[in-house]
């Protein structure tokens, strides 16, 4: 394919999905693009599982610039990739696509990235060497398996714990040659504790909590919701009433996801904080 970006020219952004009449992300580049002074467009488009190839295929061919892509998309696209980058590899799972330079569709995943981006900058919240927990054993949690593969100063342990414990040991095996990672039911947890925990389960998208015993909140124990919603999730509410120092929602990965597919596409890095701010005030 022809990478139109080398000449300059391309201007032309979206992201993919089914459904996305809701998303954020229109709102969230533009914002990027008037804070960096890039001029670029940035729109949803409603794109069904059976016409996803056809239509990066053509959006590319067009002289479209990037795309991101939500679900259900994100392993299609991993598939689609003829580049992938190493977290996006682990992942198995891609959010940004982009030609390289030799007119190769690239796949990156900027999920995980931009939840450790958001803990780390907007929160000052380090995982370094910290007792880490995840909730959850799906794509949300491999993707941010994936961006801490990539870390020099990995947690000193990873628990991974899922109600469906299969799941969990699967996905801890995958990544047990890179990070110290361990598998875990629920119930096992009883005797542990952990500084940061990360719900990466779809719980709260049915207002529901996980099966977390509360003696899991370390002293000082951070907690982080990968939803978000305009109130507080039943996982945060849950955290804070157990003594958690701090509750965080995933607006900010969301945003942070963002800032790097679009640093990937633009070549300049936007900030979050201000964006982030923007949303919460006009959700
Ligand atoms: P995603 O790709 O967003 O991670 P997924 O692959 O469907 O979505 O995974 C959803 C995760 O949320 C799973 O780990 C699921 O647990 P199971 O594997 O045991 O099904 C978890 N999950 C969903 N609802 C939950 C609930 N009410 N309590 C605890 N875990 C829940």
């Amino acid at each position: 394919m022809v990478n139109h970006q080398e000449s300059g020219s391309p201007t032309r952004y979206a992201v993919i999905g089914s459904p996305i009449a809701h998303s954020k992300s229109p709102l969230i580049h533009s914002l990027f693009a008037e804070q960096t002074k890039q001029h670029l467009t940035y729109e949803a488009i409603e794109v069904l599982e059976a016409e996803f190839e056809s239509f990066v295929n053509a959006f590319f061919e067009s002289g479209g610039g990037g795309l991101n892509v939500t679900l259900p998309h994100k392993e299609r696209a991993f598939a689609l990739a003829e580049v992938t980058t190493p977290r996006a590899s682990l992942a198995r799972a891609v959010n940004t696509l982009s030609l390289n330079k030799a007119g190769q569709l690239e796949g990156d995943n900027t999920d995980g990235a931009g939840l450790l981006n958001d803990l780390y900058l907007n929160h000052r919240v380090s995982i370094e060497s910290k007792r880490l927990l995840i909730l959850g054993a799906g794509g949300a949690t491999r993707g941010v398996l994936a961006a801490i593969a990539d870390l020099a100063n990995k947690p000193a342990a990873i628990t991974v714990a899922n109600r469906t414990l299969a799941k969990a040991t699967a996905l801890a095996s995958d990544f047990a040659s890179r990070l110290a990672i361990t598998a875990s039911g629920y119930d096992a947890l009883d005797d542990q504790q952990f500084d940061v925990i990360i719900n990466g389960t779809s719980a709260s998208l049915g207002g529901e909590l996980p099966p977390v015993p509360p003696s899991v909140i370390a002293p000082d124990c951070c907690c982080y919701d990968m939803m978000y919603a305009a109130e507080p999730t039943l996982f945060l509410k849950w955290a804070k009433a157990q003594g958690a120092a701090q509750a965080i929602d995933g607006l900010g990965m969301l945003v942070g996801q963002a800032a790097l597919a679009f640093t990937r596409w633009r070549g300049i890095e936007p900030t979050t904080a201000d964006v982030i701010q923007a949303l919460r005030v006009h959700p």
